[in-house]
């Protein structure tokens, strides 16, 4: 088993991603879920994790809330991608699980001392409370295994509007990068093992109207979820040219299930510098993020290998809690 940690502002794609890992409880070994700003704030990016893990009847998985605000600069609130609370409008049913009282923080750093085995940290949010983490107690380090992010764009697509966008937020900046552009820089500099699956691998498929029927043909919880993933549709529409939604969050789960030889979804990840276009002046307000640190032991994701069996492994993950 994986021992893991996930964080996440807990989106539509992140619930989707969440879903994934739940799917292979053989797998991985969730020692908690934590929750950051982003899509939308931290106690409703808690609400919507909780009323997940309620209706996957999964309770037992406790949830710790972080941070809701960058770690310097502006906290930009949700871009309003994914609609009303995060989920494109999807109602979960009334339920009562609820964050544990212990911080994000407080709890990663317990369990981390605690832990016999190094552990994952999994990220689909801005990285703020990893980056914490990352910087306040070097002592852990070598209890991390590697991180695991969802974050930044060198070269999405397909038809980028205007063409030299990269990201979704800015022309420049990916969302979660965006969203506290710090964040990255101090765990790259760290050493720790970072891979960052980047918006590119998840533009290179839409949730096309096939992929969707299929998914909604297997009944209430296939809607919810599609429904959840198309609330960021007319944006991918507009700003990359896709065919339907893109699907960014699960490629974390994804991953690392091809490291454990469980599918080959993507082409090897690169030891490669990343940068956006704008200076380190403008990190704070454009979301720059660059790799050029001599301790740099960061692997860059930017190829899918094999889309359908994406889709199929997605496919089988929500089937499983139907
Ligand atoms: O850019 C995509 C990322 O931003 C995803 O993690 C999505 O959930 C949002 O956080
Ligand atoms: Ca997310």
């Amino acid at each position: 088993m994986l021992p893991v940690i996930y964080d996440g502002d807990m989106g539509g794609d992140d619930l989707w991603a969440i879903t994934l890992m739940l799917a292979h409880p053989d797998v991985f070994d969730v020692k908690g879920i934590t929750t950051v700003f982003g899509n939308v704030d931290v106690n409703q990016a808690t609400k919507n994790v909780c009323d997940l893990l309620a209706y996957l009847g999964r309770e037992d998985i406790p949830v710790y809330v972080g941070a809701d605000a960058p770690i310097q600069g502006r906290r930009m609130f949700g871009d309003d991608a994914y609609g009303e609370g995060g989920v494109g409008g999807v109602f979960f049913p009334e339920n009562n699980k609820k964050a544990e009282d212990k911080n994000a923080i407080d709890f990663i750093v317990q369990t981390l001392k605690e832990a016999n085995e190094p552990i994952t940290l999994i990220g689909t949010g801005p990285m703020t409370n990893l980056a914490l983490i990352v910087r306040d107690y070097p002592e852990l380090h070598s209890q991390i295994k590697e991180i695991v992010v969802m974050g930044g764009a060198i070269k999405p697509g397909p038809h980028p509007v205007p063409p030299h966008r990269i990201g979704n937020i800015t022309e420049a900046a990916e969302f979660n990068f965006f969203q506290d552009s710090f964040a990255p820089n101090i765990v790259t500099k760290s050493g720790i093992k970072l891979t960052i699956m980047t918006a590119d691998v998840n533009q290179q498929y839409a949730i096309t109207d096939d992929i969707k029927t299929r998914f909604r043909d297997i009944g209430s919880f296939g809607e919810m979820m599609i429904q959840m993933t198309s609330a960021v549709e007319h944006l991918d529409r507009e700003k990359f040219g896709m065919d339907g939604p893109a699907l960014h969050d699960p490629c974390v789960i994804l991953y690392l299930l091809q490291q454990l030889n469980l599918g080959h979804f993507y082409k090897s990840a690169k030891n490669q510098g990343f940068s956006t276009t704008q200076t380190p002046e403008e990190w704070e307000t454009n979301g720059a993020f660059i790799l050029n640190d001599n301790k740099m032991n960061s692997w860059v994701v930017t190829e899918t290998a094999d889309i359908p069996a994406i889709i199929d492994t997605l496919y089988a993950a929500v089937k499983s809690f139907a």
